[in-house]
């Protein structure tokens, strides 16, 4: 018997880059060597001090019942410290702070915290797929305004026709971001606010690579900016700070009234985290800054051989700003799609085609800097054998 699935599993989009991954995959069964730049998670380890931390933590029988809804108390006050530390960032670790398994958590659930049918969530085009899908599960409409190279990859949102205007109930930026590369600037944040408070709706900042700012640009908080905590929430995460991408822990931060939400609709949804993750957390937040900068410093690194590389072979590609992806204009007479396939087929190296994350990355493909240098540099070798560029 087949039954069929609710309306709003059939709304959800199959994962975009599933497909790649299959493909990733069967040829590396066959013995093609395949190099996998189209990968998304950090390749270093976590650090041993966590791991260590975590099986402390095993050992302990407090964290063998069920742990507090909404995080341990010293949990939500080491977020409070590592804002502070950070961001210079004051949080009430009460009531303006949330754990939850992962950032991806944070941003499916708040949404549908926050959204009914019919209102609209805001958001740019490209972006993390995972805002569609928060969009569809909350039964919400979804508007992406385009965003381009020129503009530093921040939106114009006096390109949002009044009426939708009227009816977004959530807006959601993502800087540094995934897939562009782009950094925010305190001015467009200020805007941001400015655009949210006129039409009286809050903001979700996700902030999963916050670490990662280049040529000495620490990325900004949006609860740094005036009215950014009474507008905003923040999700951050543990995956990509912290190399703990399998450990699944993330927290929100931010305006009261969200937070309080989002609480009571997780607390329904998804319990709570692992008293033994939260106390790893713990040690992962409270260790020195020195070892975040460092792994900045390992991307910054990658960055920089790999877009110098590549322009040497006549690709004119830009340098990130941030995040660990590089976000490569593809050729004239080239779609992301079909310059996808060409580099698979005849370099043998996947990439993400920029499509995936909205109509407007279709001249984009994303390649991901977690990779060793040789592999990237590897990479490099075989695209220029292609000779497209000369
Ligand atoms: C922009 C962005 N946000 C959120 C996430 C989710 O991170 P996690 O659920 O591992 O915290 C990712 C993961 O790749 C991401 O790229």
């Amino acid at each position: 018997m087949n039954f069929k699935a609710s309306t709003i599993v059939e709304r959800l989009p199959i994962h975009y880059f599933s497909s790649l991954h299959e493909k990733v995959a069967a040829y590396q069964e066959k013995g093609i060597d395949i190099i996998n730049l189209a990968n998304g998670f950090p390749d270093l380890p976590t650090p041993e001090t966590i791991v260590g931390a975590l099986k402390d933590a095993v050992d302990n029988k407090e964290n063998h019942g069920y742990p507090s809804f909404y995080g341990k108390e010293k949990m939500r006050e080491a977020v409070a410290k590592f804002y502070r530390r950070e961001y210079g960032v004051e949080l009430n670790p009460e009531t303006e702070v949330m754990v939850f398994q992962g950032s991806g958590i944070g941003i499916t659930g708040i949404p549908q915290s926050l959204l009914n049918p019919g209102d609209y969530l805001l958001t740019t085009d490209p972006a993390y797929p995972a805002y569609k899908v928060a969009a569809a599960l909350s039964k919400a409409n979804y508007y992406a305004i385009p965003v381009h190279e020129q503009d530093g990859f921040l939106p114009d949102y006096t390109y949002v026709p009044e009426e939708i205007a009227q009816k977004v109930k959530l807006l959601i930026l993502n800087y540094p971001n995934n897939p562009t590369g782009a950094l925010a600037t305190p001015e467009f944040f200020k805007e941001s606010i400015a655009f949210a408070a006129k039409n009286g709706f809050p903001i979700l900042h996700d902030f999963a690579y916050g670490a990662f700012g280049f040529d000495g640009k620490k990325p900004i908080s949006l609860l740094q900016i005036p009215g950014g905590k009474e507008y905003g929430i923040e999700t951050y995460s543990a995956s990509k700070t912290f190399n703990m991408a399998g450990w699944r822990f993330g927290f929100a931060v931010g305006n009261g009234s969200i937070i309080e939400a989002f609480k009571r609709f997780h607390s329904h949804s998804y319990s709570t985290v692992f008293g033994a993750i939260q106390d790893a957390a713990i040690t992962a937040l409270n260790a020195p800054q020195d070892n975040i900068d460092r792994l900045r410093d390992l991307y910054e690194q990658r960055r920089n051989v790999f877009v110098r590389e590549l322009r040497q072979i006549g690709w004119d590609v830009s340098y990130p700003q941030g995040t660990f992806f590089a976000w490569l204009k593809v050729p004239e007479g080239f779609t992301s799609k079909t310059f996808t396939e060409l580099l698979f087929e005849k370099a043998h190296v996947a990439v993400a085609p920029g499509e995936g994350f909205g109509e407007y990355g279709s001249s984009y493909v994303r390649v991901s800097l977690a990779n060793k240098e040789e592999i990237l540099l590897e990479a490099v070798k075989r695209i220029s054998k292609l000779e497209i560029f000369n």
